[in-house]
């Protein structure tokens, strides 16, 4: 099977497994974890923060950071796109008592989109505490939000609303190794920041949330409370660690795949809508003669995974674990799945 259903399905090197099982460790809860704190300290120094704190997922160190910045029975501002809004279970109504402030109307945030979404002033209307941005954009197809676009709205959100904000930046690194923007660049658009070691990066778990010294103190609270305070991590941070050292470099290669995939779909079908790779994630929009699930099942019946994102939406991500004549190769098959 060539499985192109997302970056998360790559299995571990040998050379990762080396590194984990060569790892030395502690107690990261009792008194600490001396990968876990190399790694802490590497991602800190890479986005320019502080600090920063290991976790489990994405997923929790993105409820740490609307931990952080929210106030419980207020709005947080997001893309009505974004995974904090459509893949965390409603992580930041369960977790936080926030409400999501929809920000609608392009495929990633834009300034005029933040600023259409901000509501008039009213002792009715629910107060806002928290911006949430998203970089590179997951349901935008791995969308680049540039850093002159990524300024604006930050300055708008710092100057105009006064409220924090979270960077979901789970492929933070494609969008800096797609752009050269470097890391802390983007990072400095935001109070904190995540990002994943199990996508490109090819680690089988774990995310990073960065920030100053007390954003990460109160992160750690609320990382010790959701459950993810964890003891001999290091094992799991020298994943991480080897990902940074030897994945980091590759990651255009995923992009030059996706791009090499979206051409020859564009090129083999006419009426469908490849929507042009940024990054490493290709969004295929299908006509009305043929659903996500009916390629999906074509495609799979010749040993091709891709995702169904909706009904009349496939997704296809490049990674470490598919070469370029395994993603051609796939390109081909889908070609023909895609055909009446
Ligand atoms: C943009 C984005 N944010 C957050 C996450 C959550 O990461 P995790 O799966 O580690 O919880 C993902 C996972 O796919 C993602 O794509």
């Amino acid at each position: 099977m060539i499985d192109l259903r997302s970056d998360t399905v790559t299995k571990p090197t040998l050379a990762m497994r080396r590194a984990m099982a060569d790892a030395e460790v502690g107690d990261d809860v009792l008194d600490g974890d001396p990968t876990v704190r190399a790694l802490q300290d590497r991602v800190a120094a890479m986005l320019g923060k502080d600090r920063a704190l290991f976790f489990p997922t994405g997923t929790m160190a993105n409820a740490a950071g609307l931990w952080v910045h929210g106030r419980h029975g207020t709005e947080a501002y997001a893309h009505d796109d974004s995974h904090i809004v459509n893949w965390e279970i409603a992580g930041l109504a369960g977790l936080r008592g926030l409400q999501p402030r929809m920000v609608r109307g392009a495929p990633v945030m834009t300034l005029a989109t933040l600023q259409a979404a901000v509501r008039s002033p009213s002792i009715h209307a629910p107060q806002s505490s928290v911006v949430c941005f998203e970089n590179t954009h997951n349901g935008a197809g791995g969308m680049v939000t540039p850093l002159a676009d990524l300024r604006a709205m930050a300055d708008f959100a710092r100057v105009t609303l006064k409220l924090p904000i979270h960077l979901d930046g789970a492929r933070l690194w494609n969008a800096s190794a797609a752009t050269g923007t470097p890391l802390a660049d983007f990072a400095a658009c935001a109070d904190t920041v995540m990002v994943s070691f199990s996508k490109g990066l090819g680690a089988p778990v774990g995310a990073a949330l960065a920030g100053s010294a007390a954003h990460i103190g109160e992160a750690f609270v609320a990382r010790k409370r959701f459950g993810g305070g964890m003891r001999q991590s290091g094992i799991l941070a020298a994943a991480a660690l080897h990902g940074l050292d030897h994945h980091l470099g590759r990651l255009t290669e995923d992009h030059d795949n996706a791009k090499r995939l979206a051409a020859i779909v564009a090129d083999g079908v006419s009426d469908v809508q490849v929507v042009p790779p940024d990054t490493n994630i290709v969004m295929i929009d299908l006509p009305a003669r043929i659903s996500s699930a009916t390629v999906e099942a074509k495609a799979k019946a010749q040993g091709v995974l891709v995702s169904r994102w909706n009904d009349q939406r496939i997704r296809v991500v490049c990674h470490l674990d598919a070469s370029r004549e395994q993603v051609e190769r796939a390109a081909r098959v889908l070609v023909e799945g895609l055909k009446a």
